[in-house]
Parts: structure tokens; C-alpha cells; sequence
């Protein structure tokens, strides 16, 4: 596999996963692993935030809230807005001190740790606005990215792989496999600009995950995109996560895609934790089914909440399929649907 061999092409509509790809993705998972710092903390807790609050003036915008990533999994963060999500980024991440509480990676308490020390330890973010450089290719956009994970990790920079030329092929060669599990190799020589927004998304995700993050914090990553792409996110997103080993936390107003893919859900309601547990038991949580997905049906019109119209019917299936796994639903669970 080469960089340089890659073709343009040019599909129009929906990202489709491309056939055959099997053997070229375990060839990329072998290139990436090789090229990535090692994995950090393969059992037990990546993040734990404890007792976080913080306040604007007047707006408690986190109230003793407590959150647990476990090493590895898939995390959701789910509430109405001004519910405190963003905030709840960026106390994890360092941006906002809280005003109390602590936060520990791999059990290292980092609550007072800038945002890029907390970086060198495998903490990698995304934000909302797309910070992509439009005019360069998908293949340069990643490589840049590759270039500062090899600045950035010394035992790379030491062990100098054979000097510049050959440490140059090794970013190339593991910027193109980053395209491959992204799906979108095909346009390794495409201009970014020319590409729709759900590429550009993941390109945007690529970029974060080429500085070989063990935590990813990913905030909105779906805002923008139909049903279908958002759909296909979350469907990629699962796979690395699985495939890089990630510990990935979420934020995401796409109800239904979190409840299919995440391991664990919490939910913020006016910066207090209303919920968390399992897809299934949130979604039958009484609580949370009044003041949020309740609330949620009512965005409709707005057109806030991609497929809210069906979210009832969908909160619906999920409690059906966790009674059929023996999960009580509690009492009062279908008051909203
Ligand atoms: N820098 C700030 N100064 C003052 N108030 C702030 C600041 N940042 C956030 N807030 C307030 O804190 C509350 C939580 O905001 P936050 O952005 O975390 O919500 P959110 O859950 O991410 O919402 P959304 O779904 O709309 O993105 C809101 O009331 C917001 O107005
Ligand atoms: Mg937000």
C-alpha cells in the first residue's frame, strides 16, 4: 500500500462503506499501530470527572457532576441545550478550571494540568467549526496532522527511523491508512474543499486521531449532517474505537445514534446529572424520558433533533428490547411515548 498509488475518485451521494476492504484495513490497523505511541491504560478508568461543578455568574452550569469513562469504550453525553455538554468538554479538557471537583486520566489526577499537557497524555478533542485546511487534499490535511504526532512523540523522533526520507514515507504511508479506515481513500488526492461536509468530518476526525489519541473527547460530530451520513458516523466512529482501542465520550443531540451505539449514557439537564447507565436503562428511565426525550418530541418543528418525530418510537424499541434482556423498565417508563 502507497500513498502514491491511491486514486481519485470522485462518488457522488452518501458515504457507502467500499467492498472488499477487509485485508486493507488490517493492513492499516498494522501501519497505524506501528506509527501510533502505544496505548496507554488498556483496563480500567481513562477519565473520571468527580464532583465538577462550575458556575457563569449567576449559571451553575455544572452542578457536582460525576462521569466515568471506562478504558475502551464508547461514552454518550446526551441533554437539552444549555445543559451543560460543552462545559462538561471543557473542564475534562482543561479549556475551564472547574470551581470544585476533580478529574483523573488513567487514574492521574490532571484537574489543574493545561489542555495540551493533558494532550501529551493521550487526551485528543474535536470542535464544532472544522479547522481543516480547505485548500490543501485530504492526504496533505492528514499528513500535516502525522507530522506533528512525530514531532510530538519522542521515542519517534529519537529512534529517527532511518532519517528524514524514511521517517516522511512513514507519516505518508500512515496518513493513507488513516484515509483507508476513514472510508475515504478514494480521495486521498481530492481538494477538501471539493468534498461534502460528511467527508469533511471525517477527515476533521482523522486528523485528531493521526496524534494518536487514548481518549477522544468529539462534540457534535454529527451536527450538520443527514440522517443517512450521521447514521454512517456513528457506524465509523464504533469501528475505530474498537479497531485503535479508543475511549471515545461524545456529545450529541442525535438521540437515536447514541442510544444504538455508546456502552454508557450520561445525561445533563441543566448541569446536573439526570441519568446515567446503560442505552437501555436510560432510555427507560422514567426521569429522563419526562424532562428530556419528552422535550426532545417537542423540538420537532424546529427541526433541532434529526428524526425527532420517531424518537418515541424508537426510546419505545429500546425499552422492548432491554425488557426482552431482562432489563426492568421501571415504573412509569412509557408515560411519554
Ligand atoms: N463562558 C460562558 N459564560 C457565561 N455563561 C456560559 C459560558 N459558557 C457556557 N455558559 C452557560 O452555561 C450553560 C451551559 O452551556 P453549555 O454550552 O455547556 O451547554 P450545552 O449543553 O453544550 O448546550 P448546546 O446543546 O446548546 O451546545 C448555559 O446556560 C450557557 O449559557
Ligand atoms: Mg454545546
Amino acid at each position: 500500500m502507497s500513498a502514491t498509488t491511491a486514486e481519485a475518485g470522485h462518488s457522488a451521494g452518501h458515504i457507502v462503506s467500499e467492498a472488499g476492504v477487509d485485508a486493507e484495513r488490517d493492513q492499516a490497523l498494522a501501519v497505524l499501530e506501528a506509527f501510533l505511541p502505544p496505548h496507554r491504560g488498556d483496563s480500567g478508568d481513562a477519565l473520571v470527572g468527580s464532583n465538577l461543578s462550575i458556575a457563569f455568574g449567576g449559571v451553575k452550569a455544572l452542578q457536582n457532576v460525576n462521569i466515568t469513562a471506562p478504558s475502551k469504550t464508547f461514552v454518550g453525553l446526551l441533554g437539552p441545550n444549555g445543559a451543560g455538554k460543552s462545559t462538561c468538554f471543557d473542564v475534562l479538557n482543561g479549556l475551564k478550571t472547574p470551581d470544585s471537583g476533580t478529574i483523573t486520566m488513567f487514574g492521574k489526577d490532571v484537574t489543574t494540568m493545561r489542555p495540551w499537557d493533558r494532550a501529551k497524555l493521550g487526551m485528543g478533542r474535536t470542535f464544532q467549526a472544522n479547522r481543516l485546511n480547505h485548500d490543501l487534499s485530504v492526504g496533505e490535511n492528514l499528513l500535516s496532522a502525522a507530522h506533528l504526532a512525530i514531532k510530538g512523540n519522542p521515542i519517534t523522533t529519537l529512534l529517527g527511523f532511518g532519517g528524514p526520507r524514511k521517517s516522511e514515507q512513514r507519516a505518508t504511508e500512515a496518513a493513507y491508512a488513516m484515509c483507508v479506515l476513514l472510508g475515504i481513500k478514494d480521495h486521498w488526492h481530492d481538494r477538501v474543499s471539493d468534498l461534502d461536509f460528511g467527508r469533511q468530518r471525517r477527515i476533521e476526525i482523522g486528523r485528531s486521531l493521526m496524534c494518536g489519541p487514548a481518549i477522544v473527547l468529539l462534540d457534535e460530530p454529527a451536527a450538520g449532517l443527514d440522517a443517512d451520513d450521521a447514521h454512517a458516523l456513528f457506524a465509523l466512529l464504533r469501528q475505530l474505537q474498537r479497531d485503535l482501542g479508543l475511549t471515545i465520550i461524545l456529545v450529541e443531540h442525535y438521540v437515536k445514534a447514541v442510544l444504538e451505539n455508546a456502552d454508557l449514557v450520561y445525561v445533563l439537564n441543566q448541569g446536573q446529572l439526570l441519568a446515567s447507565g446503560s442505552p437501555a436503562e436510560v432510555a427507560a428511565d422514567p426521569v429522563v424520558r419526562a424532562e428530556y426525550l419528552g422535550s426532545v418530541l417537542d423540538l420537532d418543528e424546529t427541526a433541532d433533533v434529526i428524526e425527532a418525530p420517531t424518537l418515541a418510537d424508537e426510546a419505545d424499541e429500546v425499552i422492548a428490547e432491554a425488557e426482552a434482556e431482562g432489563v426492568p423498565a421501571k415504573q412509569g417508563s412509557t408515560e411519554n411515548a
